[in-house]
């Protein structure tokens, strides 16, 4: 194991994110491959973390990358005809190359592709490859330790053929938006709420916060009448169909 990996501990709430997830994509996938438009799948996570986690009892526990990656082999094999992507990228080296040894392999129709990089710089490299495609459909996780959300990354993906799940974390805007001095933490503030500092001072409570960024989603999507979102705990989903948690 590399020597700057560290594999985190985590509390329920997280083991309670990775379930909701895996069964969401259970559903996308199931929902998709059984239509005759879509072709490939594609399923991006671009904090992807390691694979793996410690619980409050030092057990190792899969996070989302490997609970995707194993549900999507399986598709692959279920629906030969269908292709399928896995796009896994973090910031830090150490934790995709753990990541890498941990993933199942590709094979004829299943492809994962790892990346080391800022999440943001990835993504708009990549929606250059998912323009006018139709056939592919595709599902991008946002999921950053901080309340930080770049739209100019996400925007293309609200406006294409896909979907997008935002772990949007207000608890830290909640626990640190009346303190945040630094130019830094205002400049992140600012960019995820499109607001000035002032006005979000004002906020509140969560729902305040969740009901900025589910405005923000709608006034960045072009197709006003594909816009299904919804929020679970603190998520919000884009969808261009709904599909049962
Ligand atoms: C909340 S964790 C992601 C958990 C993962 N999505 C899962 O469900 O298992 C956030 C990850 O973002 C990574 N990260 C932090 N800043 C980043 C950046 N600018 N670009 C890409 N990854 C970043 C961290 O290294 C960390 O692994």
């Amino acid at each position: 194991m590399n020597e700057n990996l560290v594999i985190e501990k985590i509390r329920p709430h997280t083991i309670k994110k990775f379930e909701i997830v895996e069964e969401y994509v259970k559903s996308w996938a199931q929902k998709l491959l059984n239509n005759s438009s879509c072709s490939n799948l594609v399923f991006i996570d671009c904090m992807s973390n390691c694979g793996q986690y410690y619980d409050e009892n030092n057990n190792l526990i899969e996070g989302t990358a490997l609970r995707v990656a194993k549900i999507l082999k399986q598709c692959a094999q279920d629906y030969p005809n269908k292709s399928i992507d896995l796009y896994f990228n973090d910031i830090d080296p150490a934790k995709i190359d753990h990541l890498e040894t941990l993933l199942p392999s590709n094979k004829n129709n299943f492809h994962v592709r790892v990346s080391k990089g800022d999440a943001n710089d990835f993504l708009k490299e990549l929606n250059k490859e998912f323009r006018n495609n139709r056939g592919s459909h595709y599902l991008l996780f946002y999921d950053p330790y901080e309340a930080a959300i770049d739209w100019d990354a996400i925007t293309p993906f609200l406006n294409g053929w896909g979907e997008v799940i935002i772990n949007h974390m207000v608890s830290d805007t909640l626990r640190a938006i009346k303190t945040a001095k630094s130019d830094k933490a205002v400049k992140k503030y600012e960019g995820t709420y499109l607001i000035d500092i002032e006005k979000l001072t004002s906020y509140k409570n969560k729902d305040d916060f969740e009901k900025r960024i589910e405005d923000i989603i709608k006034a960045v999507t072009m197709i006003k009448n594909m816009i299904y979102t919804f929020r679970l705990s603190h998520f919000l989903i884009r969808e261009t169909d709904f599909f049962t948690i």
